[in-house]
């Protein structure tokens, strides 16, 4: 499904070029570093937890300015549960605090937000804010920023099977219709395009479980700054450097350049 959207004359300018290059549509970022950041600081971790919301809040205006149509964002792994239960707690704290105090701004800025992992676990609170957001936000066509919270991707992927399953189960679907075009419409955002380009931060260098399955034909752009440092010039950066690269989906037509 991937490939690229037409350019915005905001984009061109902001990165320095005229003729008519294309932003990637969906760009996916793993936010990784808070706790170096704030080590290297010699302040508590929450600190950078804490600035990590703010770098999500340029970022995600950047995004609007540079006319990208998906932002995803890597807030909680199914695998943060095993970091000591204050982490947890502060975590989930910044969660409730961005979407109580971020989804009216977020909504008048016309950004649709979706989320995708687990939720049948999660505190009812959370799973009804989760909820409050999509809904409220569910007919903005502006930017849609992608929420994965308490995802994991082989988790993603064994849901998919699930659904799968339970279908052939149920006589509705025959084993040997199962291909890849169907298990991607039973993933959690079926409708939200692969990412184009995905950056993560802190020079680490993995997906971590993240959008495994969506990362097929992904570009994968490494950062060496920590995410509370990320800003509008650092996407623009990553923007640079996922258009330095030849994208060939396995064929042999270069699409991602001007
Ligand atoms: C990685 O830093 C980041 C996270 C585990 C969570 C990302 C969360 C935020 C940016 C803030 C919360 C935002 C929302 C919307 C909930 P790390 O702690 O793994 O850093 P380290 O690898 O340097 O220790």
């Amino acid at each position: 499904m991937s490939d690229v959207a037409p350019s915005t004359s905001a984009a061109n300018e902001a990165l320095g070029t005229g003729d008519g290059f294309a932003v990637p549509r969906h760009v996916a970022i793993i936010m990784d570093g808070n706790g170096r950041w704030a080590a290297a600081r010699g302040l508590p971790r929450v600190e950078g937890h804490r600035r990590g919301v703010e770098a999500l809040r340029r970022t995600v205006r950047a995004a609007r300015g540079l006319g990208i149509s998906v932002l995803t964002i890597f807030s909680f792994s199914s695998e943060n549960w095993s970091r000591p239960a204050s982490e947890i707690s502060d975590l989930l704290s910044l969660l409730r605090r961005f979407i109580r105090h971020d989804l009216v701004e977020l909504h008048k800025s016309n950004v649709r937000v979706r989320i995708i992992g687990e939720r049948e676990a999660l505190d009812a609170d959370i799973r009804l804010l989760l909820q409050e957001a999509e809904d409220l936000t569910r007919d903005n066509d502006g930017l849609t920023l992608v929420v994965a919270f308490n995802y994991g991707a082989r988790q993603e992927i064994a849901r998919a099977a699930r659904r799968l399953a339970v279908e052939v189960a149920n006589g509705r679907l025959s084993a040997d219709e199962v291909t890849p075009e169907l298990l991607d419409r039973h993933l959690d955002a079926p409708d939200i395009p692969d990412p184009d380009v995905i950056i993560r931060t802190s020079g680490e260098q993995r997906l971590s479980n993240f959008l495994l399955w969506q990362a097929a034909y992904s570009e994968l752009v490494f950062v060496p700054i920590n995410w509370p440092d990320f800003d509008r010039a650092a996407l623009e950066g990553a923007i640079a450097e996922y258009r330095r690269r030849e994208r060939r989906f396995g064929g042999l037509i270069a699409q991602t350049g001007s």
